[in-house]
């Protein structure tokens, strides 16, 4: 009776690791959740597959959708990250958690031709490293799924992502490829958990060591919700672009703290001349251009630069309050190492510029660690 019972199969024989993980990274794709597996069923017929949805515990309840197909669909995960958002993170994520010989990213969105899986599937099972459905090479479009500024914006972007990495391929801002795991486990420490752009930072962390097969697609219209890809998502893929390039020795978040900064002097100047043109005194006028670029720094720095990490209500208006501090400190620590060094070697721009970097440096260390800490 006993032996009846252990020996009985207790799981059906697909309890083998599956050959493909599908990854999708979610954010509000409630409606499109359902659709989504039920046309995966329909393509990956002949394969043993699993999907995992990487949540970023979105308002509209998608994490509990997935688990509802879970419950009767074995091959159906969630993971559900709290306090935390990035598209690629939740890639990177997703894709640590399965132990797939080959894991595919996927949008969640529908705007991503699952019948091309097993197409890319084949060509990583036959030595590919890396299989991207590419909306550039013959038979493939973007047309659908993208505004005329979008397709231009994609063209720039790949544009600047070819010349400054040499990347010879049709489309590195797709999101929508496969690659397999020994590659990926190899790439993973390397790879930024910002933004949207995860193939370009696979290619450009990958210094041309990977095998790359381009697949054509066409780029779907989007079906139900809204994209998240917005100018915040630009300008982050700008840091990226110079991080790389710096061989990552420098963070994207530097390089956004700076730029945030730069955008700031130019927003100081501009009130200066208002405040003075309303005749206000000249330590009037700096005090008020001041705080108006700290403030400004502040909101940028919260939209952009710590974007994962955004402060809000009652915890934003304490961050404000730490950043003017910060700052203030920061400013302390400018003034003394310009005239420092400007006693050393009197060249005003010498002294000048590296006060300001003084400045940004501890501003950056000062605020990451008093202004956005780690919850
Ligand atoms: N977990 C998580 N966290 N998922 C996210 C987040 C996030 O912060 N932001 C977006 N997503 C999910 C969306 O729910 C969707 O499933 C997928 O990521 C793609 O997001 P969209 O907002 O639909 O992006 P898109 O259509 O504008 O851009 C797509 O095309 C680009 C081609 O230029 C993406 O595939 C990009 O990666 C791709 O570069
Ligand atoms: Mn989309």
């Amino acid at each position: 009776m006993l032996t009846e019972l252990t020996s009985a199969p207790s799981r059906p024989a697909s309890a083998s690791s599956p050959a493909l993980s599908v990854i999708i990274p979610t954010f509000n794709e409630v409606r499109n959740v359902p659709i989504l597996v039920a046309r995966l069923g329909e393509a990956l017929k002949a394969i043993e597959w699993e999907v995992i949805f990487v949540d970023d515990d979105s308002p509209d309840g998608t994490a509990e959708a997935v688990r509802q197909i879970a419950r009767t669909n074995p091959r159906v995960r969630c993971i559900r990250r709290i306090g935390r958002r990035g598209l690629a993170g939740a890639c990177i994520e997703g894709m640590l958690s399965s132990s797939a010989r080959a894991v595919a990213i996927m949008d969640g969105d529908l705007q991503h031709d699952e019948k091309l899986l097993p197409a890319m599937l084949g060509k990583i099972e036959a030595g590919a490293d890396l299989a991207i459905g590419s909306r550039f090479v013959e038979g493939g479009s973007s047309e659908q799924g993208f505004s005329r500024v979008r397709q231009r914006g994609s063209a720039a972007a790949t544009m600047l992502a070819q010349r400054l990495f040499g990347v010879t391929l049709s489309d590195p801002m797709s999101g929508f490829f496969m690659i397999d795991r020994a590659a990926f486990e190899k790439l993973a420490p390397k790879l930024s958990t910002r933004g949207f752009k995860i193939l370009l930072d696979i290619l450009a962390s990958s210094r041309g060591s990977l095998k790359v097969v381009e697949l054509p697609f066409v780029f779907g219209a989007r079906q139900h919700g809204e994209s998240k890809l917005d100018n915040m998502v630009v300008l982050e893929y700008l840091g990226l672009l110079l991080a790389k390039l710096s061989g990552d020795r420098i963070s994207i978040r530097f390089i956004l703290f700076a730029l945030v900064g730069a955008t700031g002097l130019a927003v100081h100047l501009l009130a200066l001349h208002q405040a003075l043109a309303f005749s206000v005194p000249f330590n009037w006028a700096q005090t008020i251009a001041a705080f108006t670029a700290m403030t400004w720094n502040f909101f940028l720095n919260n939209q952009l630069t710590y974007r994962d990490k955004r402060l809000k209500g009652v915890a934003m208006v304490v961050g404000l309050v730490t950043f003017y501090l910060v700052c203030s400190v920061g400013t302390v620590a400018n003034v003394g190492v310009a005239t420092w060094v400007y006693g050393a070697q009197p060249l005003w721009w010498l002294a000048g510029t590296a006060g300001a970097i003084m400045g940004v440096v501890f501003n950056y260390a000062a605020s990451s660690a008093l202004t956005w800490r780690d919850a």
